[in-house]
């Protein structure tokens, strides 16, 4: 039967490397997320080889188109996040069908965004970034990681909260990592981004940072409790979160995705892999998100939800 075969298939899982597609450049926060979750699966993974690899570009459609046609043996595996539920509503020849043309595992974490500025931007609080951007945002560059992406949806989003009369020039990068290296070095003057690339930067004080997206601070970050969410400062049906979460082909074998999701669910409660998100302002997921049901589920509404706000905000979407 299938099932007595996909159980002798995944006595042999993993027979290789698994590797965790990333659909966005290294160095970027899908890809730290993906690294950190490669190390906590290793041991609840029978201590396999866990790899990531970057296949960027597209806003992570690209990735995802890769992993969606690669073969469904457990060995290839998506690491993506709200861009899953996105763009379907960005891109007229989307080469996948989120709902059906993958197998979901669970829901990884829920990550928090921060609107920065470069080093050079004349303001320092939230209303004088506000109002600088009002006066200027017709000549003023903002960064994100393609159609889709965290960073475009905040970018699009927050324009359109704000009602911005001219939309800011927007600049395509294959990841957020890069991207941060010219706001760093003022070639882009706004990013928004998530707190687990953007901690260690304000920290340093190498960008300025000026609100937070989720309605609250997710976790003690010692950065998040600096700044104001956006909707302290009025914008009062502002909240993005940035979920991500683990997918495989479709047609890869129930018994195989079982092995993967145990590992998975071993991994998010591992101290250190839970530690190391917490202080980059990320929760690790804990709800009925991190079983397969629970994350289509989820993804569904988020697709509807994500509909509505591109469309609202269509201008700003490029
Ligand atoms: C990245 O990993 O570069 C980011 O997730 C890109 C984005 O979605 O903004």
């Amino acid at each position: 039967s299938a099932a007595a075969v996909s159980g002798a298939f995944a006595q042999g899982f993993p027979s290789k490397p698994i590797t965790l597609v990333v659909p966005f450049a290294a160095g970027g926060p899908t890809d730290l997320v993906a690294r950190h979750l490669a190390e906590a699966m290793r041991k609840p993974m029978g201590g396999a080889s866990i790899v990531v690899e970057n296949a960027a570009g597209a806003g992570g459609t690209i990735g995802a188109t890769k992993v969606a046609r690669a073969t469904a043996d457990g060995h290839t595996l998506l690491v993506w996040h709200i861009g899953m539920a996105a763009t379907t509503s960005l891109y007229r020849k989307q080469q996948f069908k989120p709902l059906e043309d993958f197998e979901y595992l669970g829901i990884i974490n829920d990550v928090p965004m921060t609107l920065l500025g470069s080093p050079k931007l004349p303001a320092n609080t939230y209303r004088d970034f506000e109002n600088y951007i009002r006066a200027n945002g017709g000549k003023l560059n903002l960064a994100h990681a393609g159609l889709g992406s965290a960073s475009h949806i905040c970018g699009l989003m927050w324009q359109s909260a704000v009602k911005l009369d001219k939309s800011m020039t927007t600049i395509a990068y294959r990841g957020t990592g890069p991207a941060m290296n010219d706001l760093i070095g003022g070639q882009i003057d706004v990013m928004c981004d998530q707190t687990t690339n953007t901690t260690s930067q304000i920290e340093a004080g190498r960008v300025k940072a000026f609100a937070v997206t989720t309605a609250r601070p997710l976790s003690n970050n010692k950065v998040l409790k600096d700044y104001p969410t956006l909707q302290e400062m009025g914008l009062k049906d502002f909240n993005l979160t940035i979920w991500h979460g683990l997918y495989a082909p479709k047609g890869t074998p129930p018994d195989v995705l079982k092995k993967i999701n145990d590992a998975l669910v071993a991994a998010l409660k591992d101290p250190e892999f839970v530690k190391r998100q917490n202080d980059l302002g990320a929760l690790v997921a804990t709800d009925k998100r991190v079983t397969p049901a629970g994350h289509k589920e989820f993804v569904a509404a988020e697709i509807a939800k994500l509909k509505t706000a591109i469309e609202a905000a269509g201008q700003f979407a490029d």
